[in-house]
């Protein structure tokens, strides 16, 4: 809690250390009451620092010191101050040891952020600011110490006792108590430091590395979920083996562990070698888990994985740089991921978030370039811009160089920065020197926020067989940024003919193929292509190859011709969302009128005919069938009706289903897998058709569908199909059959914690009204647990974020709710209140009458006493 608002940092003040820690040593004591941590620092002055006498200033939070002392001697109260985030000490020689005992109260700490206590066991988060509440430290990224951690405890409740690198010495006390020293051989910031002790158990594998090296790799677990570690496990030795083949990044050390927690503000912490995990992101089983949740363990595994190298190796100078580990390593998780499963329905997915979600941040008050400039709670800036656009960035640069070049560039970029603390820049850098090429305009992708709107014009002169494509680019203003530069925009483009591609000559050049990438460098400029046979139907942006809104006026028999002719399976996709849009907001416009909406039957005919296609790829099927979510509607609006959106998109869903019954049936009988369970590309393609034929059918209200529905609830063998029938069932009219199911789901699920998760979801996400009233009953439910993150986002994130008819009811009601939440999370978890905020951070976007109502209670949590410097940032940066 602060006494004071809030400070901004700004990057442009950074300045170098004023020390450096070469070794760390620390000893926890953990004891039920209290824990008691020393840490013996060897420090010494920083040669690069401006001032060589400057005093030590260490962080540290929440902490008791018991003793402090310099090279053997113990300090007095004279020599020391220790505010509520500092410790100072005037003097000090250039170098010397320091040694600090403090008591910390883990089982109190309900942040989730410094050393805490899940269930039973402890565990530590220390990223991004996290290790000052351990232990006084200099603790920023660029500060890199080699570190050795022994853990003492009572043996019988602690029998395994963790921490990173190798485990060097153990032995017993005579109290009962025993301890284990670990020595992590590499340097690094606090913030990978890890320690977990509790009663676990762990599966164990082994890996070979490219040199030949032995790795043993463990993942602990408390003893009931020892069943569920299987996928994680081959997903890292799919990871290990990965990095090799396409980065030639090996393991380094003999040891990798992984610890699964339930309690977990993120996904999961790259920790050297002792990555910590919430057990959604490594859980699974064909019983318990969907698919999704399948490929979640698998992308989260990979992404922890690769850090050893992009963020552990080479790490972030400042967090004003932490998009250079976070898009670097999603970029690669995602191109993982595509080598294991279905390439284009990774990207589909991907793009799917980044324009809901991202470009929505883009467009509010948070928004913020992918190196920001400042930020008062660097915990509000694990944002989707750092991470997803962070990833385009580099999937841009990827692209710009080619494979080849941009290898040289990766194997250049870990060798010359090894060990080092480096920014964004040092990353550019090594793609053009590897490469020699410019980045210099790309660069503003690090620098300018906000979405580019490119807008492209398609000319077709028949008599001189030419195509001129005019385009224009423009960013809108983001908060502190009113004026931007043109953006280096890569357009991946094609031009189709009747019979297929149309080979490109672009300013009468030689035949440059069927499909070219244009730089779009200026703020309008046109593209003349020649010997051009016929008038194309363009097809740009192909693969999304940049993170822009392009429009261009395609007519709906063009949207048609793109669904089922372009080679590209992302602009087939993005043809079937294009024609979506444009039959929903007809029916909105109708809506609002007060007019009778109709479904164009274009639409209809593109459906059957997908339907039909034998030699698409059923996933596409699936994808393609999907009108444009109710959060893609809202992100491309400017004055969100919700309400019309909900209906609209009800009615068009409904219309579909009744003209398509025949083909839903077909599709729902025919990909019913009859094959023991894998989470493989081919069965989540059908699994996911026959489940989007099934959500359809449901809306007919027949017996035949809820027949359909309540079978696959009784017999299905895999989670996926269960919740999928739930969700079915529980949006549908049938009373008697949800009561049946929702009782049913939890009495056969309640000991598991993360399909009680499931089971909150389905019922937050319901789109019946009432749901407020349910979700609020919900919270004094026996599993709900307000200090659980996974539950908060699971009932609370889940209703606020995803329900949007009930969020949103006309009342004001939800919003009532959900600033109530915030207001309780505020003090017991200030990472997750503030990440609930989301929703009502976008209040300028809806109508007046929800905006006003929205405002109100972003007003009441601003007047609360003790806001968190989090979610102060995030309301006080949505008032303005
Ligand atoms: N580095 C972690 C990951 O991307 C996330 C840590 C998030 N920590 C936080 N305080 N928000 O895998
Ligand atoms: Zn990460």
């Amino acid at each position: 809690m602060r006494d004071a608002q809030p400070k901004t940092i700004f990057l442009k003040d950074y300045q170098v250390p004023d020390f450096l820690i070469e070794k760390t040593d620390l000893y926890f004591s953990l004891d039920e009451d209290k824990s008691v941590v020393t840490a013996t620092l060897s420090l010494r002055r920083n040669p690069a620092a401006t001032d060589q006498t400057a005093a030590l200033v260490l962080h540290g939070q929440e902490l008791v010191l018991l003793t402090v002392s310099i090279d053997g001697q113990a300090l007095s109260d004279a020599d020391y101050h220790c505010s509520s985030d500092s410790l100072t000490i005037q003097k000090v020689p250039d170098s010397f040891v320091l040694q600090c005992m403090t008591e910390i109260k883990p089982q109190e700490n309900t942040s989730l952020e410094g050393l805490y206590k899940s269930n039973t066991m402890y565990c530590t988060q220390c990223e991004a600011e996290g290790f000052r509440k351990i232990t006084y430290y200099l603790d920023r990224p660029d500060v890199m110490s080699v570190f050795t951690t022994t853990v003492e405890a009572d043996k019988e409740r602690y029998p395994v006792l963790l921490s990173n690198g190798n485990n060097v010495a153990s032995g017993d006390k005579d109290n009962g108590r025993h301890w284990v020293k670990w020595d992590d051989p590499f340097k690094k910031p606090a913030y990978l430091f890890a320690l977990v002790a509790g009663d676990l158990e762990y599966t164990e594998d082994h890996f070979t590395t490219q040199s030949g090296d032995d790795v043993t790799l463990r993942i602990f677990v408390e003893p009931k979920d020892l069943d569920k570690c299987a996928h994680a496990m081959s997903s890292l030795i799919n990871s290990m083996r990965w990095d090799e083949d396409v980065y030639g990044r090996e393991y380094d050390l003999s040891i990798f562990n992984i610890v699964a927690v339930d309690d977990f503000n993120m996904g999961a912490m790259e920790n050297k070698s002792l990555n910590i995990f919430n057990t959604s992101c490594v859980l699974a089983k064909p019983e318990t888990t969907t698919d999704a949740g399948f490929q979640r363990v698998e992308g989260v595994v990979a992404h922890e994985y690769f850090h050893n190298w992009s963020g552990n190796r080479v790490t972030c100078r400042d967090w004003f740089q932490l998009s250079l580990k976070e898009g670097f390593t999603v970029y690669r998780d995602a191109e993982f991921s595509a080598d294991m499963g279905s390439r284009t329905v990774k990207r589909v997915e991907d793009v799917s978030l980044l324009r809901t979600v991202q470009f929505a941040e883009d467009g509010g008050p948070m928004a913020h370039p992918v190196r920001p400039e400042s930020f008062m709670e660097i915990s509000n800036f694990y944002t989707v811009t750092i991470y997803e656009k962070g990833a385009e960035v580099v999937r841009m640069i990827a692209n710009l160089l080619g494979p080849e070049d941009f290898r040289k560039g990766t194997d250049l970029y870990f060798d010359r920065h090894d060990g080092q603390a480096v920014t964004c820049e040092d990353f550019v850098k090594a793609m053009e020197d590897a490469a020699g090429i410019d980045l210099t305009q790309f660069r503003r992708w690090y620098s300018q926020a906000g979405t580019p709107r490119v807008a492209v014009e398609g000319v077709y002169d028949a008599a001189a067989q030419s195509y001129s494509l005019t385009v224009e680019q423009h960013c809108p203003a983001t908060p502190g940024q009113e004026q931007k530069q043109p953006f280096h925009i890569p357009m991946a483009m094609a031009l189709l003919g009747q019979d297929g591609a149309l080979p490109l000559h672009l300013d009468n050049t030689a035949n440059a193929g069927l499909e070219m990438v244009v730089d779009i460098t200026q703020a309008r400029q046109t593209f003349v292509f020649n010997q051009v046979k016929e008038k194309p139907v363009p097809s740009l942006l192909r693969g999304f190859s940049a993170p822009v809104k392009l429009s261009f006026d395609y007519s709906r028999d063009d949207l048609l011709f793109l669904m089922s002719n372009d080679s590209d399976g992302f602009i087939r996709w993005d043809a079937s969302q294009q024609l979506g849009v444009q039959v929903l907001n007809e029916m909105i416009a109708a809506l609002q009128k007060g007019e009778e909406p109709t479904v164009d039957p274009r639409l209809i005919t593109a459906y059957r005919s997908i339907l039909q296609d034998e030699s698409l790829d059923k996933a596409m099927v699936a994808l393609m069938l999907k009108l444009p979510s109710e959060a893609y509607m809202t992100e491309i609006s400017d004055d969100v009706d919700v309400h019309a959106i909900y209906n609209a998109r009800t009615l068009a869903r409904l219309t579909i289903a009744k003209q398509l019954e025949q083909e839903l049936w077909q599709a729902l009988r025919n990909n019913h897998c009859t094959e023991e369970y894998q989470p493989s590309a081919l069965q989540i393609a059908q699994r996911s058709l026959k489940n989007t034929a099934l959500a359809y059918l449901m809306l007919l209200d027949t017996q035949e569908a809820l027949d359909a529905a309540v079978e696959q609830f009784d017999h299905a063998n895999n989670m996926t199909d269960v919740l999928a029938a739930f969700n079915v069932i529980l949006n549908s009219g049938f009373g008697m059959q949800k009561q049946r199911v929702l009782k049913l789901f939890y009495e056969r699920w309640q000991h598991e914690s993360l399909v009680v998760n499931q089971w909150f979801m389905a019922q937050a996400v319901c789109s019946v009204p009432g749901t407020l009233e349910h979700v609020k009953g919900l919270m004094s439910h026996p599993a709900f647990d307000l200090k659980n993150p996974n539950k908060v986002r699971a009932l609370i994130g889940a209703f606020c974020g995803q329900n949007a008819v009930n969020f949103h009811q006309r009342d004001g009601a939800g919003y009532r709710f959900l600033a109530d939440q915030i207001i309780a999370l505020n003090s017991l978890n200030p990472q997750v209140a503030s990440r609930l905020l989301g929703p009502l951070t976008k209040w300028k976007k809806y109508s007046e009458a929800s905006r006003l109502l929205m405002k109100a209670e972003l007003e009441r949590i601003m007047a609360e006493p003790g806001l968190s410097s989090d979610v102060f940032e995030v309301v006080s940066k949505s008032l303005k």
